[in-house]
């Protein structure tokens, strides 16, 4: 039986999901709260495995709807092995990424069909959700530089793709956050790190309280 809470960080490149995660990670531990953090695609061996070659730069010759299985079975191995358990304890499970980075990236910027996705998606997770998905909003102008300025960051195969698909990402996850406001918290991520902290973590208790 779920007892924990699903916590999924979403957004464009460079929108500052991971370091306000980061933050928000260590705000909890340091508060006696019982969380864990993790990303997709990865957080264990096989889902990391399955990362490197989606994202591998080399990989340019692979098919959109192989990208979207990949990401699906990741997903797969990601929550039977780790999410799942540690939402069974009863902890805050905070996620960089699930299944709406599919629903955007796949369904809605490559033109897979947010549906169809959802459809393959739905074998993965069993319609397991997120109790709560933070979008950060942030124009992929503002995006891409933060990506360019910060040179310890790789740049993967998908920061490498055109600005009008970052255009596309940023308009479908605008739609489904309008589409699903009861487990959608928008975050303009434009602000400073401080203040988009501040923000995030003031919704995240108000959430779990
Ligand atoms: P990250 O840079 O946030 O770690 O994410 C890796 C890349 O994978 C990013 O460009 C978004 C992309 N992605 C998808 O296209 N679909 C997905 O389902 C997930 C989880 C990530």
């Amino acid at each position: 039986m779920k007892k924990g809470k699903f916590i999924a960080f979403e957004g464009g490149e460079g929108s500052g999901k991971s370091t306000i995660l980061e933050m928000i990670y260590n705000y909890f531990i340091e508060n006696n709260v019982e969380c864990i953090k993790t990303r997709e695609p990865g957080g264990i061996k096989i889902s990391e495995d399955i990362r490197k070659i989606i994202l591998d730069k080399n990989n340019t010759q692979m098919d959109a709807k192989t990208e979207a299985l990949l990401y699906a079975a990741a997903r797969r191995q990601h929550l039977v092995e780790k999410v799942i358990k540690e939402l069974e304890q009863g902890k805050i499970v905070l996620c960089d990424r699930f299944v709406y980075s599919s629903l955007v990236y796949q369904g809605y910027a490559r033109g897979l069909g947010i549906e169809e996705i959802y459809n393959i998606n739905k074998f993965a997770i069993d319609e397991y959700m997120p109790d709560l998905n933070i979008f950060f909003d942030v124009s992929p102008e503002v995006g891409l530089a933060r990506i360019n300025k910060n040179k310890d960051r790789e740049v993967n195969r998908l920061d490498l793709e055109k600005m009008d698909f970052h255009y596309k990402v940023r308009e479908g996850y605008i739609k489904l956050c309008e589409a699903n406001k009861e487990t959608f918290i928008k975050i303009d991520a434009e602000k400073s790190i401080d203040e988009v902290f501040e923000s995030v973590k003031s919704k995240i208790i108000k959430f779990i309280k």
